[in-house]
């Protein structure tokens, strides 16, 4: 009987890696030659990084800025060109992933730690397109814990303030390290329920001193490619 079970969670998880490759072909089908694009982090972007590749490969001309330290050692090893962001003023198309959207296209991000990058590139980015897969469409965000990135200097003070706002914040450990960000600050990974106004939280929780990011990203994306099955759903605004 325990046996079953355990091919069951297998069997679900491989269809999950199936949705996001899925999502992954679709998304570099948006990609044009001569155009800056922006590289996402995670397990989902794996999969955009590898194609990026083969697409390069077969002469695709693209310039690429990486949203982390990890993404951007994935694509040197795999032959992408890469430029450095502070020599641009626009990126053309980010494809980046996601821990949870809801059908308006807001997002949490940063369960991978790389938030605070990956929300400036999309800042700057014309079309962001972000893949998923369907385990990550929600009704309302807020059961995946918000990432917040903190100054090690502020992080009591910004659990005071999290508390204030009503959550419950802990700082991200990983292996029973204190994780650090690219930029050497620290994830709190905060609790505030079922979010039910994004804008003003994201709003309140810029206002802290020391935190320098949060994982909501509101107006940022124009599509999300969702992998559902053997398909691919398109949420668009
Ligand atoms: C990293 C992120 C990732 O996009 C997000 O955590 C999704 O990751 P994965 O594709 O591994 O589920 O925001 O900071």
């Amino acid at each position: 009987m325990k046996q079953q079970n355990i091919v069951i969670i297998i069997a679900m998880k491989k269809d999950l890696e199936k949705e996001k490759e899925l999502a992954a072909k679709e998304a570099v089908k948006y990609l044009k030659d001569n155009t800056i694009i922006g590289l996402g982090t995670g397990s989902t972007i794996y999969y955009v990084i590898k194609e990026i590749a083969e697409l390069v490969k077969n002469g695709l001309k693209i310039k690429a800025v990486p949203t982390s330290i990890k993404t951007q050692e994935l694509a040197i090893s795999l032959g992408i060109p890469l430029i450095d962001i502070n020599t641009v003023d626009k990126i053309d198309i980010t494809i980046d992933g996601a821990d949870e959207f809801t059908k308006d296209l807001t997002l949490i991000k940063g369960g991978g730690g790389a938030l605070l990058r990956e929300k400036i590139v999309a800042s700057m980015t014309i079309q962001e397109i972000i893949i998923a897969d369907s385990s990550k469409l929600v009704e309302k965000l807020g059961k995946f814990k918000l990432p917040i990135e903190v100054v090690p200097f502020a992080s009591t003070y910004v659990h005071s303030k999290i508390k204030e706002l009503q959550g419950k914040g802990e700082i991200r450990h990983i292996n029973n390290q204190t994780f650090l960000t690219d930029q050497g600050n620290y994830i709190i990974d905060a609790d505030f329920g079922f979010i039910t106004n994004p804008s003003e939280l994201s709003i309140a929780l810029n206002e802290i001193e020391g935190v320098v990011g949060h994982g909501l990203f509101i107006n940022l994306t124009q599509k999300v490619i969702m992998g559902s099955t053997d398909q691919v759903i398109v949420f668009e605004k």
